[in-house]
């Protein structure tokens, strides 16, 4: 029997890869315009880092991180996000000492161990981006519109941004404290894992999607009620902020993420044509993190955008780069022709495809058709003879007399592309 795959770790085929590419030069080309520039680390890290940066409490350090023993008896995980490793080199490469403003992006493949379904895999992609050292709400302003850009820049309109905040070390415990109290007198409505984590991370329970529980959390205190003067100020600027540069944006005061380092301002961008997996981007401002992983007390804010989730919101769009010219060969003899003429053509950035395999000439236009080629040209005896052809352009038939040149081809095709 052949192998196949690992359940939730999928296949990336060229027709979705050009998807990818589309969305990957997208962000990189609005996210550098905002000043980012790419870090690339591991996708491995020591396990200690994400239970002392994601916490011990919540899903994914408890139930889906892809964690083994190394030969050397170190414990070892698969990344299951990407913020904890950026900040673990931010710390380790001194990268604050010169400026702790840094604006730092990164791509690529995240694991945890969740069951899988459309929109959630457990191998999956993250494009991410987090500033360091701004404390000033001006740096959460920037980064979610720089979000709301990406997401017009790709031609997504349906994703909208949801805003929260959920306090910092100040005002955080006595909201705890208030909702903890809240759930223990309905304790009994709510499921095992919320009963669990009632000591532990009581906040989750608004955010569980088990009946009982959304039933009863209905009108528990709301977190934006129990924010400090400081904390509710820097939520007021952010808010004035993305009124200053027209940002829509609705507050969402029972939105909980599930890591632990968040402070103040959290978001999400949600969307209803993806099932349950309704985040297609979310992040927030961890003013505690990098001193918590030993760094200095440098503040930082960030998101992480899914790319299959934005992949399957972009679905029925092609983004198939399709062939500039078509060669079409009748004799072996024209053969070496076409050949050179399409080596000549693709080193000057035309993109060309010809007959690979002596088929007919029939066959050889049916390839074009599939292909869907801009122009076609065949090249038998004649045309090689005189040096020049006719070329077809494939959506109507127009039919022009063309040098079989590298230069009167490539000018033809960029017309056409005017
Ligand atoms: P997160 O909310 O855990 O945040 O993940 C961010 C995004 O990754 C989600 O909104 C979703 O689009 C995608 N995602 C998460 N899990 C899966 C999965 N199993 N399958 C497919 N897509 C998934 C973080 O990871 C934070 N590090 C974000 C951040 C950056 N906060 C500050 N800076």
């Amino acid at each position: 029997m052949a192998l196949t795959g690992v359940k939730g770790f999928n296949d990336i085929l060229p027709d979705e890869s050009s998807r990818w590419h589309y969305i990957e030069q997208t962000a990189r080309k609005v996210f550098e315009l905002n000043g980012f520039g790419e870090i690339r680390v591991p996708i491995m890290e020591k396990t200690e880092l994400f239970c002392r940066s994601i916490g011990d409490a919540t899903d994914i350090v408890e139930k889906e991180m892809y964690t083994f023993t190394d030969k050397g008896e170190n414990s070892v995980t698969l990344r299951p996000e990407g913020t904890a490793g950026v900040m673990r080199a931010f710390i380790e490469h001194k990268l604050y000492a010169q400026d702790p403003i840094a604006k730092l992006y990164y791509m690529g493949p995240m694991f945890r161990y969740e069951r899988p379904q459309k929109g959630r895999y457990r191998q999956f992609h993250q494009i991410g981006a987090e500033i360091t050292g701004v404390h000033d709400p001006l740096a959460d302003a920037q980064v979610l519109n720089m979000l709301t850009i990406f997401f017009r820049e790709i031609g997504l309109t349906e994703p909208t941004l949801q805003i929260n905040s959920l306090g910092c070390p100040e005002c955080r415990p006595s909201y705890r404290a208030t909702l903890q109290a809240f759930l223990n007198e309905r304790s009994s409505q709510l499921c095992d894992d919320c009963n669990r984590r009632l000591v532990t991370n009581p906040l989750r329970a608004l955010d569980c999607k088990i009946p009982g529980c959304s039933a009863a959390t209905v009108g528990a205190p709301s977190v934006l009620e129990h924010l400090c003067n400081s904390c509710n100020d820097h939520f007021s600027s952010v808010r004035r902020y993305l009124d200053l540069s027209a940002t829509p944006y609705s507050i969402n005061s029972r939105m909980v993420r599930g890591l632990d380092y968040y402070t103040r301002t959290t978001f999400e961008m949600v969307t209803g044509l993806l099932g349950s997996q309704s985040a297609v981007a979310a992040g927030g401002r961890y003013d505690g993190l990098i001193s918590q992983l030993g760094g200095p007390a440098i503040p930082g804010i960030g998101f992480a955008m899914g790319l299959e989730r934005i992949a399957l919101l972009l679905g029925a769009k092609e983004f198939t780069s399709q062939p500039d010219l078509f060669i079409a060969t009748i004799g072996a003899g024209e053969r070496d022709v076409a050949f050179r003429l399409m080596d000549g053509l693709l080193k000057v950035g035309v993109r060309v495809e010809m007959d690979y395999e002596g088929k007919s000439l029939k066959s050889q236009m049916r390839r074009a058709d599939k292909l869907k080629s801009l122009y076609s040209v065949v090249i038998g005896g004649n045309e090689a003879v005189s040096g020049r052809a006719s070329f077809k352009r494939m959506a109507d038939g127009l039919q022009t007399d063309v040098a079989l040149t590298v230069t009167d081809i490539h000018a033809l095709v960029r017309k056409s592309e005017q």
